[in-house]
């Protein structure tokens, strides 16, 4: 899969909705009844990031659920990438990129978002057909203001910032041209899963849903 291609694959993903929920899954008999409650919130992208024991697992159950899609965040190695879409993952999410990284995505045919975060970062992407990042992270980084101006330059790439982002500020981002939509923990609060109140969760889920976005 091409970069070009797997960029508007990503494009897709992002235009589903103004967040994509990023997931931390400590508990396997959470991953069903979490993608069920975030997709009936109206939050259909999913991002389960490969951070536990139980992620991969996680993906399988998660993309059995109707209505959601399903990717692997925090890909750092091409193990990591065969891993993911043999779990059935429908697209990646890398904080950097990394030669080694791109060439396995190309290879497994799974379509990424490749983090950025420097305006040589960005060009170096773009120049191999990358146009919709991830911009991570986000806040530390110089946040909705930083990707305002790098849009002033480079208009042709779209990002999904995560990192440091919640129902106060992401207002802030999806209000620029440039956000397709953001990544964010906070619709799917650990203590929320620990208690398995799955409608506070399709609530938060709801009111990010609603969110209103420039792009
Ligand atoms: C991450 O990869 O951890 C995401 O950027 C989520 O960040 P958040 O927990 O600050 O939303």
């Amino acid at each position: 899969m091409t970069p070009a291609e797997q960029s508007a694959a990503a494009l897709s993903v992002c235009r589903l909705a103004p967040v994509v929920p990023v997931l931390v899954i400590e508990d396997l008999a959470h991953a069903a009844p979490l993608a069920q409650a975030l997709v009936a919130g109206g939050l259909p992208a999913l991002e389960v990031t490969l951070r536990t024991p139980c992620a991969l697992d996680a993906i399988r159950a998660m993309a059995a659920v109707p209505g959601g899609v399903v990717g692997a965040g925090t890909l750092l190695t091409p193990a990591d990438v065969k891993a993911a879409k043999a779990a059935g993952a429908t697209f990646g999410v890398s904080p950097g990129a990394t030669e080694r990284l791109l060439d396995a995505c190309a290879e497994h045919d799974l379509p990424l978002l490749p983090g950025a975060v420097t305006a040589s970062e960005i060009m170096a992407l773009l120049e191999k057909g990358y146009n919709v990042l991830k911009f991570f992270p986000a806040e530390q980084s110089g946040g909705a203001a930083f990707l305002k101006s790098i849009g002033s330059p480079i208009p042709q790439v779209k990002f999904c910032p995560t990192g440091g982002i919640g129902i106060r500020n992401a207002g802030d981002y999806l209000s620029q041209k440039n956000i397709l939509c953001v990544g964010g923990s906070w619709v799917a609060p650990k203590d929320a899963m620990a208690r398995g109140d799955w409608a506070a969760i399709t609530a938060l889920a709801a009111e990010a849903a609603k969110l209103p976005r420039a792009a």
